[in-house]
């Protein structure tokens, strides 16, 4: 099989590379205490250690939530469904300084535990963040490493086993931009599992 070696263009992580994403809806305020939300992909655990658990949230620093969140040092990761795809489509929208996507929505929100932050009442998951350092890899990016504060799940997912889980919450993936300039979507489409390897001579 011949491999070919393609040029990297501006946006090449979401135009060029096939890479699934997973989808966040990012929550945050400015200093004025509006809300924010928008959907964010370039998100990932960066410190696994229970003592120290870390995220990393990727982020243009001319969007809403960058700025925010350089401002208050605070967000909070949200996680929706993949039958929620329009709602966070809708969030995607570039509204002015100030508007709340959610209100286009039907999302809604309740109070965060440790941060100013609301969470989004029907994302499946929180994970409620502060930020610890923020690393400026190029001119436009601000990639923030922030201190999990809490984990939280809708309860009753969280009793189902663990594959039970991963199917209930349906999570949508991102498979980032099309020719026409279209955001793409999908869904997993099944799951398999296989005995972890644990390295350990029999
Ligand atoms: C599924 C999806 C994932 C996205 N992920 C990111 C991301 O990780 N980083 C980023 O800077 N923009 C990302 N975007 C683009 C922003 O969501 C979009 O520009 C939005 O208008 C920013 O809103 P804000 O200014 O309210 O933060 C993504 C868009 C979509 C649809």
């Amino acid at each position: 099989m011949q491999k070919k070696s393609i040029e990297l263009h501006v946006m090449w992580h979401i135009n060029s590379l096939i890479h699934s994403f997973p989808i966040t809806l990012v929550t945050s305020i400015d200093v004025q205490g509006r809300m924010n939300a928008a959907p964010y992909s370039l998100v990932m655990p960066f410190c696994s250690s229970p003592k120290n658990p870390q995220m990393l949230l990727i982020a243009n620093k001319n969007w809403h939530t960058a700025k925010n969140v350089q401002a208050t040092g605070e967000f909070v990761l949200n996680y929706p469904r993949a039958e929620q795809i329009k709602d966070i489509n809708e969030t995607a929208q570039f509204y002015p300084e100030g508007i709340n996507e959610l209100e286009k929505t039907s999302f809604t929100t309740m109070p965060s535990q440790f941060v100013r932050p609301p969470k989004i009442v029907e994302c499946y998951q929180h994970v409620e963040c502060r930020v610890k350092e923020i690393i400026k890899p190029s001119q436009t990016q601000l990639n923030f490493i922030a201190d999990v504060l809490d984990l939280s799940l809708d309860e009753a997912i969280y009793e189902s086993p663990r594959i039970e889980r991963t199917k209930n919450v349906n999570a949508p993936i991102f498979l980032g931009v099309d020719e026409q300039q279209h955001y793409i979507f999908g869904r997993i489409g099944e799951l398999e599992s296989f005995p972890v390897y644990s390295g350990i001579e029999k």
